[in-house]
């Protein structure tokens, strides 16, 4: 386990002083500690950030580093994923990434593409119904789409090479389903949630999110999250999701403004801060390794 003392003291600075909420250059930093369960009383701990300042975003569009993640038992999961989520009546939400969940792959550990859609009455913090087993997203079938279930390569390696994927959830203006794309290079429409799913209450995101999440059985420790190395060590080590933007109301890209942090247990899966570079445009770091305990 690697510790970054400087950025930590910072934080802990920070949190000390502001009571949980850091202001800190473009960035607003709200950490929101705690325990969540899932319907089977699994731990759901996640850390990333999230933009509900408009309450009015038709979706949002970032590059996912992509990573092996390795020692992921039968019932834990590890994701990295971007969502828009809509807080009027019953909390529905829509998500898109990448993750390990050995049990949803008769055991196998490899990363692949996922998405899931809930109104939170059906599961718990969106993760409930994931497809390819769920009904509801419908498949593009267009060439070159890549598959809920499949396999993502190549992944990227530490101090090694860099690997990402582009994808955005985004409210289509003509049908007002919701697309999904995969960008890097022209976009491909991988499928759509149709908005009949949501009974047609879903016209606006009233949050979009971006992060790192993992699920574990109480009698475990977890499994890693992003490259398994600290948001501290940033490049090349630590897992980032970067180019972040987001749509705005009426379908044009944003730049997303007064961020949040989300950090559920921060002294194992950490974020840094939101920050813009010309290389990395809107990014954050996260992760953090395996066995934490609760
Ligand atoms: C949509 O409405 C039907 C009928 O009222 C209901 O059974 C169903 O649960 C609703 N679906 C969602 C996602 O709210
Ligand atoms: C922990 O509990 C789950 C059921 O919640 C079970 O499937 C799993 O095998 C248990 N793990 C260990 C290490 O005993």
């Amino acid at each position: 386990m690697a510790f970054c003392k400087q950025k930590v003291a910072l934080l802990l600075l920070c949190l000390s002083v502001l009571y949980n909420i850091c202001i800190g250059g473009r960035s607003f930093v709200e950490f929101e500690g705690g325990k969540t369960e899932d319907k089977e009383g699994r731990y759901d701990e996640n850390a990333g950030y999230f933009c509900s300042w408009s309450r009015k975003y038709h979706g949002t569009r970032a590059r996912i580093n992509v990573w092996g993640i390795q020692n992921v038992s039968p019932s834990s999961e590890s994701a990295v994923f971007i969502a828009v989520m809509n807080e009027n009546g019953p909390g529905h939400m829509m998500l898109a990434g990448f993750h390990v969940y050995p049990r949803l792959y008769s055991g196998n550990t490899d990363l692949r593409l996922f998405t899931a859609w809930t109104d939170r009455t059906t599961g718990h913090n969106g993760k409930a119904c994931y497809s390819p087993d769920c009904k509801g997203f419908v498949l593009s079938h267009e060439h070159g789409a890549p598959v809920p279930g499949g396999t993502v390569e190549p992944l990227s390696t530490f101090d090694g090479e860099d690997h990402f994927i582009t994808l955005s959830i985004k409210k289509d203006e003509k049908t007002q389903d919701w697309s999904l794309y995969r960008h890097d290079g022209n976009a491909v429409l991988i499928g759509w949630w149709p908005k009949s799913l949501f009974n047609n209450t879903f016209d606006m995101a009233t949050r979009v999110i971006w992060q790192g999440g993992v699920l574990y059985p109480k009698n475990e420790t977890s499994p890693p999250m992003g490259s398994s190395h600290a948001a501290c060590e940033g490049e090349h080590k630590a897992a980032y999701i970067s180019h972040i933007k987001v749509f705005d109301q009426y379908g044009k890209t944003m730049e997303p403004y007064k961020v949040q942090g989300v950090a559920d247990k921060k002294d194992c899966f950490t974020i840094d801060e939101f920050k813009y570079s010309r290389e990395h445009r809107n990014h954050f770091y996260y992760g953090g390794p395996a066995g934490c305990i609760n």
